[in-house]
């Protein structure tokens, strides 16, 4: 899978090279691609932002190196939106927004599986408008957020969703086992774990786990998914 980020702050994207993402990309599996929109600036002080039309607090990003960076990573270009053989692999280009979708494990999976995924990380108050039009014509646009907060930009909610989606990336998980029985997978909470010392600060772990009774096993933590997703997430069995 190929992603693109573009951020004013590509430094936050470090953290990517780390653990399993790192790997992903170091093997090839994940092509993953952070730029500076301000390289697509021609100013002397790379400026990406300015007032407001119609008045109002805060700057909004300027729309000319937002369409510049649009044309460079979804090249070759301008497939437009009316002739676009759906067949063909476009990207998909997400803004995140606190205006946008919920995003949640299932977008994550829907966009796991995606050939090219580009984000674009907006700050101050916004992106202009006719972007995510011009956008439009080049892919297919999302706009999503994190949860109902707002955070100074796009950036942490990139680095959120990035890990989020590129752990469902086939080999970048090394057990594929470990994926199915967590949380959210089956749509609700996950059962707790335990290790070893048996007994901890005379704490003991559940005896059920030590009895070797792989069916009574299954059956209390699929009774401890029911209760924990009652009592923290009723929400999630439609309560
Ligand atoms: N940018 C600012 N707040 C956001 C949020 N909650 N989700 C995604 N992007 C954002």
């Amino acid at each position: 899978m190929r992603i693109d980020v573009v951020s004013i702050f590509p430094s936050y994207f470090d953290g990517l090279t780390l653990s399993l993402l790192g790997k992903a990309r170091d093997s090839g599996i994940l092509d993953l691609n952070v730029h500076d929109l301000r390289d697509w600036t021609h100013d002397r002080h790379r400026t990406v932002d300015d007032t407001p039309y119609g008045g109002g607090a805060g700057m909004v990003m300027k729309p000319e190196p937002w369409g510049e960076a649009l044309d460079a990573l979804t090249s070759p270009p301008v497939v437009e939106r009316a002739q676009r053989d759906e067949t063909q692999a476009t990207p998909t280009i997400i803004f995140p927004s606190p205006a946008g979708e919920v995003f949640t494990q299932a977008t994550a999976r829907d966009l796991a599986a995606r050939e090219h995924l580009i984000f674009g990380c907006g700050r101050y108050e916004g992106i202009d408008e006719r972007v995510f039009e011009y956008a439009a014509d080049r892919g297919e646009v999302r706009l999503i957020s994190l949860g109902d907060y707002v955070l100074n930009g796009g950036e942490v909610a990139v680095m959120a969703m990035v890990e989020a989606i590129g752990r469902l990336i086939p080999g970048v998980v090394g057990n594929p086992e470990s994926l199915v029985e967590e949380s959210h997978e089956d749509g609700l909470l996950e059962y707790p774990s335990y290790t070893k010392p048996a007994l901890w600060r005379d704490r003991e772990v559940p005896p059920i786990l030590l009895s070797g009774n792989h069916g009574a096993i299954a059956a209390w933590r699929r009774d401890q998914q029911l209760e924990r997703t009652r009592d923290r997430r009723p929400d999630l069995l439609g309560g």
